[in-house]
């Protein structure tokens, strides 16, 4: 979503000298990717960004596999995990590859340390929950159904408002972006695109923080899976001003426009991201499918070449025997679709919808974890038994 952005004070020219009013200098950072070479933005801190009192490893969050032998549809009862943790440590893993990883939170505890993914991408989406995501770029209220898109790098405090919430987590090897197509020459959203720059939410309320103490600051720093404690003597988020085209937005899932079509529309009508390796879509509530003779709920399918993770958040599935929290993973290598009877009992009932599911398709094989297998549903293969 390349859009330019400022906020705060910043000098006329780059890489000058930009002063307080006590005469003492701002440090100047660049913030990029790609070398010099991709998206970036500019800010201006009070204290030098570099600076550092002490690290101190923290080992490492990698992800544990269940050593699954059997080759499935799995369908993963979320809620049966137990609310737990604050909204970094308390994130469950329970799928990945070597470009994503899926994980959900149910945090209980507010985040005690500023928290930076060195080498992911993030998009978190908030099913439950509201509050304010500050970063160094200042302060993003969210609220339940917003995605919240956080660059790598990004020195994050997600405060939720009573300290709860539940938020699926989606870690990228690289750049999260809006679907290419849906974008000019230029990076302007297009006409025909389901969004437009107006639904996309900015940092705000930039406030510089002149706090200072020796190791004072704890920013958790995650590199791959290895974490850090690094220490440093000022506030994290003590930027006086900023621009560029670098930084974190929401986009909430209900400002999505819906496709729909006289016969079913397939899934990537409904691409609201894409990354390194994967698609995210959002499913929303739409009118379905008018022809009388449509089958207004999805056909058999089989991805031959990717994995399809379905998250539900909301209305009802006539499709499949899922509940809200559920994951469902659809491996490639074997078809899946309706519940069995669900394309009969479909046809008789109103041609809309009122389901809200985020749909992420991997392009390489995802495993499970061990986390995974704990609320796995065995009884899911039997949803297409004919009775
Ligand atoms: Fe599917």
């Amino acid at each position: 979503m390349p859009a330019y952005h400022r906020l705060g004070q910043i000098p006329a020219k780059r890489h000058v000298q930009f002063r307080a009013p006590d005469g003492k200098l701002y440090a100047e950072e660049v913030f990029g990717t790609e070398g010099f070479s991709g998206n970036y933005s500019i800010l201006y801190h009070l204290s030098l960004p570099a600076q550092t009192r002490r690290v101190e490893p923290l080992g490492s969050v990698a992800p544990r596999p269940w050593q699954e032998r059997a080759h499935r549809h799995h369908h993963l009862r979320t809620r049966e995990l137990k609310p737990a943790g604050n909204p970094v440590d308390g994130r469950v893993p329970l799928l990945f590859n070597d470009q994503v990883k899926i994980s959900l939170a149910t945090p209980v505890e507010p985040q005690p340390y500023f928290y930076r993914n060195g080498t992911h991408d993030e998009l978190l989406f908030i099913h439950e929950g509201e509050g304010v995501l500050a970063t160094q770029f200042g302060e993003l209220p969210f609220r339940a159904g917003d995605y919240l898109y956080i660059p790598r790098g990004t020195i994050q405090l997600l405060r939720l408002d009573g300290d709860r919430g539940r938020l699926l987590v989606v870690e990228a090897d690289g750049q999260i972006d809006t679907p290419a197509r849906y974008r000019n020459e230029h990076g302007q959203l297009l006409e025909h695109a389901p969004y437009w720059e107006r639904d996309f939410r900015k940092p705000e309320r930039l406030e510089a923080h002149d706090e200072h103490g020796a190791g004072r600051f704890e920013i958790r720093l995650k590199i791959l899976d290895e974490v850090y404690a690094y220490h440093v003597d000022h506030h994290p988020f003590d930027v006086i001003g900023w621009d560029g085209y670098l930084y974190p937005y929401a986009f909430s899932i209900h400002d999505f426009e819906p496709r729909a079509g006289r016969l079913h529309v397939p899934p990537p009508t409904h691409q609201t991201f894409e990354g390194p390796g994967f698609v995210v879509c959002s499913f929303v509530p739409r009118k379905l499918d008018w022809d009388p003779d449509a089958i207004p709920v999805p056909y058999f399918h089989s991805n031959l070449d990717s994995d399809e993770v379905l998250y539900y958040v909301d209305g009802d599935y006539t499709a499949r025997k899922v509940e809200v929290g559920s994951i469902t993973l659809h491996p490639r290598g074997w078809a899946h679709g309706p519940s069995a009877g669900a394309v009969e009992a479909s046809l008789g009932r109103e041609r809309e919808t009122n389901e809200l599911a985020v749909m992420v398709d991997t392009f390489r094989p995802l495993r499970l974890t061990e986390a995974a297998r704990e609320i796995d549903d065995p009884g899911y293969l039997r949803s297409w038994d004919v009775a």
